[in-house]
Formats: structure tokens, C-alpha cells, sequence
């Protein structure tokens, strides 16, 4: 979902933002045809590039191929791991009530399938992003805590009135679960969302020589802006996927307080501390301070 970045926006509070999925009356076959198409032509990609940890979290959820998952049978598949509820969401969700219900372990996902023709890269909201991109890493408990402790700091910090603090925190749930990548026997593999569901990004994110890959780290990722509507100058890379569970432990508040004084980067911008695992071809040609847009 988008609502990770939706930081600066006012919050209304909407009745009609979670909804039911009403699986049986809302898809027709055009819908159906839509997933299986998505499913064929990213799964076959995705299989190759995504991680080990995601590919399980596949299996144990047992997407199927030629129709669109009901929410109830994933929140049912889930009930033996995490015990994580997927809802129906229609549109965006306001950020109090997207946080509340993550908090909750409740996460909305679009109802709404994207278009065929805008489907090489994310678009959203997008039940396809949501359901194939999020669903697999569910399964995981350090996971389910990081996305209940990250809900819990943006909360805070948006209850505060800080949304300086609720970037930060949004840059780490960001950076990983949406486009994060690790190492994995020699190569990079994809273990986020936005990555996993975008053929583009995919192959932008592995197999391009214009991003940054930089060593993740922590409060390096917090200070980072991004741009969510394209692919990214900078991914982070982990040197293996515990290093994401061990952030099951962090306060993402508390945390993001600690770097209050510290100066954003912005995309794209390196600082001195970075561990390049790749130099991108678009830093190279490009002042460090200039934001970037990539385009694809
Ligand atoms: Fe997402």
C-alpha cells in the first residue's frame, strides 16, 4: 500500500475505506484473466530473482494461479503462522487508520486489480502488488513484529505532530519491505514487495548497472528519501535475511528521535560511510546532491 509515504497528508477519517472484499460480485473474468496473466508472466521472473525466504512464504500461502486469492483464505492460511488478517481496502487509506489496523495485525489490501496495461510496474492501490508482493513474508513472526512496531511509530510520531520522525520511520519500512534486496548464495536477490511485483524493477534492481546497491544500515536507510512513484537510485542490500528479522527488535520511534539532528539524503545522494557493493552509473554522472528521477 502507499500509505507509508502519504506522511505529509492531513488525516481524515473515512467510513468507507476498508471494505469487503465481496470476492463472488466484484471480479469477472476479465479480472481472473488479469491475475493469471500477472501471475504467469511476473511469478516466472520473480521465481528466479526473489530470495529463498520469500519463495517459502509463496509456498505456504499457496497462491493460485488462475484466480484472484480471497482475502478470507489468506487471512485462514495465515491463521497457523502470524495469525495476520488481510482486509478489503477500496482506494487509500488514511494513514491513522492504515497504522491502527497494521498495529493490529489487520493489513489492507486493494480490492482493485491493476489494468494490464500499465502492469510493468507498481501501480497503486493494486491487489496484485498487495497480495503477491506482501502475503509471502507474512508467514514470518520477526516480520509480523516489524510491521506492528513500524505501525506503532508512525502513530506516535503522527499523533505528535512529527512528521520529520514519521519520514524516517517510513524510510525503513520502505527500503525494505517495499524494495528491499539481500545477498543470497553470491547474487542479490529480491525480498520486497514493490520489487517483487514489478518485472521492470526487478530487472532494474538486479541485473541493472544504473542503481546504487549500498550495504544496508539502519540509520544510514532512516535518513534516505525516496520517490515511491519510480524505480530507486539507491536500493539496500542485507548480507542475509536475518539481519532483517533482527529489526523485530528496533523502535523504529525511538530510533528515528536518535536521528533527529542528522541530515537527510537525498535518492541517489552517497555519503562517505556507504559500503558500495555498486557504484551506480547514474551517481557517477550526477551531482551527489541532486535528487534524481530515474526513468525506465
Ligand atoms: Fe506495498
Amino acid at each position: 500500500m502507499l500509505n507509508h509515504a502519504a506522511v505529509d497528508q492531513p488525516t481524515r477519517l473515512e467510513d468507507n475505506s476498508l471494505v469487503d472484499q465481496e470476492w463472488a460480485t466484484r471480479y469477472n473474468e476479465t479480472s481472473h484473466a488479469t491475475w493469471a496473466s500477472l501471475f504467469g508472466s511476473i511469478g516466472q521472473l520473480s521465481q528466479k530473482t526473489s530470495c529463498s525466504s520469500f519463495i517459502h512464504g509463496q509456498k505456504v500461502i499457496q497462491l493460485g494461479a488462475e484466480r484472484i486469492p480471497k482475502f478470507e483464505d489468506l487471512s485462514e492460511q495465515l491463521s497457523t503462522s502470524t495469525g495476520w488478517e488481510i482486509v478489503g481496502a477500496n482506494g487509500f487509506v488514511p494513514d491513522e487508520i492504515f497504522f491502527t489496523q497494521l498495529a493490529n495485525k489487520k493489513f489492507p489490501m486493494s480490492c482493485e486489480i491493476r489494468s494490464l496495461d500499465g502492469s510493468q510496474f507498481q501501480e497503486y492501490p493494486d491487489l496484485f502488488h498487495d497480495v503477491y508482493g506482501h502475503v509471502p513474508l507474512l508467514i514470518y513472526p520477526e516480520v509480523s513484529e516489524i510491521l506492528q512496531s513500524n505501525a506503532r511509530s508512525m502513530l506516535k510520531a503522527i499523533k505528535l505532530g512529527r512528521p520529520d520522525l514519521a519520514r524516517k520511520i517510513a524510510s525503513a519500512y520502505w527500503f525494505t519491505l517495499e524494495v528491499g534486496l539481500v545477498k543470497e548464495h553470491g547474487d542479490i536477490r529480491v525480498y520486497g514487495a514493490a520489487i517483487a511485483s514489478s518485472p521492470k524493477e526487478i530487472m532494474f534492481a538486479t541485473a541493472d548497472k544504473r542503481p546504487n546497491l549500498i550495504s544496508f544500515d539502519l540509520d544510514r536507510v532512516m535518513r534516505t528519501e525516496y520517490d515511491m512513484l519510480d524505480v530507486q537510485a539507491t536500493y539496500f542490500v542485507l548480507n542475509d535475511i536475518d539481519t532483517l528479522k533482527n529489526l523485530a527488535n528496533v523502535d523504529f520511534f525511538e530510533r528515528a528521535l536518535s536521528l533527529e539532528n542528522m541530515p537527510t539524503l537525498a535518492p541517489g545522494e552517497l555519503c562517505p560511510s556507504d559500503e558500495l557493493i555498486q557504484l551506480g552509473s547514474i551517481s557517477q554522472q550526477t551531482k551527489s546532491n541532486e535528487i534524481l528521477t530515474v526513468q525506465i
